[in-house]
């Protein structure tokens, strides 16, 4: 085997340039301290130290700005490293950021022309690919429109098809290809399965873990412009997810603990809301199919009679999801109380899809409807929560369902 990407010790450091002071005290501030910092420096990556194996498929994954599209703008040499060495033994195809690499004013076909020269193709070399580039691009009706006038997804195309015709031995990936339509994002996968049957090197960038699991042989996490693991899909995938989902725990649990509750209108007060797993620890991040256990302390002023509570859970993006009650949807005869005490309400299965979600809790001393319409306590949106769905299967609700296949059925005696 032999080594085509290398990266040694390698930094890269942006100048980040703030045009002007955000606002009128900043100004101020700024003017009367003399001290009109414009530039901050920022290290998009420290220290990074890696090898691509000839013939590999690499996957890097990590958080927004941890420094995975700087690593392949590095390998393409758009950017120079502040300090390291790079050594990278073949040539280049990459599909980088939307549009990188064109030129706005040029149609498709001159910067194809333009891209291809660029990439080391002679004119003659350009001219014998041009057709099959603009076809796998699906571009013949606008290859003479300059390419400002392009949509996003026929950018990616025209820039997939440069990257992969234009004969490289690696191809950087980044994940601008989620933009196309999902038929050219099949016909993408193809060509990067053909690519890497003849010995093609890969580097692909994606949030897409499935994908990442699907296609590479290893992967690199990266976290604030650092390695934070390389190793095989399965164990790196895991730990990134583990460390993600301990990250949202610590902001949803900042969040919840900034919920100022409204004043209780009746008698009957909802002190706490804590949403808890199986096992009785408190959580905000729960993985779709798993219990969970919303328990609701109380206090009341005087006696009550006939108190009614209420769960309801939205979207984060406000779609109501569902809801449950002690009244008629889930009967709990609670009878009179009197002083504190707590419900707990048992979700033996959490049937919902990756996303984030808000619990409401409500309390009512009317024993008739609509009682909802007067809560003595109504705790708007008390607890955000996250629900992972690990699979990474997709929509709101989990069907609880179960397939049958009688295969005999329908056929004739
Ligand atoms: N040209 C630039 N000038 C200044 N800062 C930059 C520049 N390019 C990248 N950065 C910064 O470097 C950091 C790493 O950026 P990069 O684009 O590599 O992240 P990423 O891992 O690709 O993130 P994402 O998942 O959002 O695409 C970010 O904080 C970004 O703001
Ligand atoms: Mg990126």
């Amino acid at each position: 085997m032999s080594v085509i990407i290398s990266f040694e010790g390698v930094s890269k450091k942006f100048t980040l340039h703030h045009e002007r002071a955000r606002s009128f005290q900043e100004l101020v501030v700024g003017f009367f301290r003399r001290d009109n910092r414009s530039r901050e420096e920022f290290w998009a990556l420290r220290d990074v130290s890696f090898t691509v194996e000839r013939g590999e498929t690499v996957g890097l994954i990590g958080p927004n700005g941890a420094g995975k599209s700087t690593v392949l703008k590095l390998v393409s040499r758009i950017i120079e490293p502040t300090s390291g060495r790079i050594e990278v033994n073949g040539r280049v195809g990459a599909l980088l950021e939307l549009g990188a690499g064109f030129h706005p004013d040029l149609t498709g076909r001159e910067n194809i022309y333009l891209n291809g020269s660029i990439l080391g193709l002679s004119r003659a070399q350009i001219r014998w690919k041009l057709d099959e580039i603009i076809a796998f691009a699906e571009l013949e009706r606008f290859i003479d429109v300059p390419v400002k006038h392009y949509s996003s997804g026929m950018y990616v195309r025209l820039g997939f098809s440069v990257a992969v015709h234009t004969d490289p031995e690696i191809l950087l990936v980044d994940e601008v290809l989620a933009v196309g339509d999902a038929a050219f994002q099949k016909k993408c996968l193809e060509k990067i399965a053909g690519f890497r049957r003849r010995g093609g090197t890969v580097v692909f960038v994606s949030h897409n873990l499935r994908l990442i699991q699907q296609l590479c042989e290893r992967v690199f996490w990266l976290d604030g412009g650092e390695i934070r693991q390389i190793g095989p899909p399965d164990r790196v995938i895991r730990s990134y997810v583990a460390d993600v989902a301990r990250q949202r725990e610590r902001e949803l649990s900042v969040l919840n603990a900034r919920y100022v509750a409204a004043p209780p209108r009746g008698k009957l007060r909802i002190r706490e809301v804590v949403m808890r797993d199986g096992y009785g620890r408190p959580r905000g991040v729960f993985l779709s199919g798993e219990p969970v256990h919303i328990h609701i302390s109380y206090e009341c002023a005087e006696r009550v009679e006939k108190p009614i509570f209420s769960v309801l859970i939205h979207r984060s993006d406000g779609e109501y999801i569902s809801s449950t009650n002690t009244y008629d949807i889930d009967p709990l005869d609670i009878g009179p109380i009197e002083g504190t005490g707590e419900l707990v309400v048992e979700i033996s299965r959490l049937a919902l899809y990756e996303g984030e979600y808000f619990l409401s809790v409500g309390a009512y001393t009317e024993p008739d409807p609509p009682f909802w319409a007067t809560p003595a306590h109504f705790l708007d949106k008390v607890r955000r929560f996250h629900v992972h769905s690990p699979d990474g299967a997709h929509g709101i609700l989990v069907l609880q369902a179960r397939w049958e296949h009688h295969p005999d059925i329908g056929r004739n005696p």
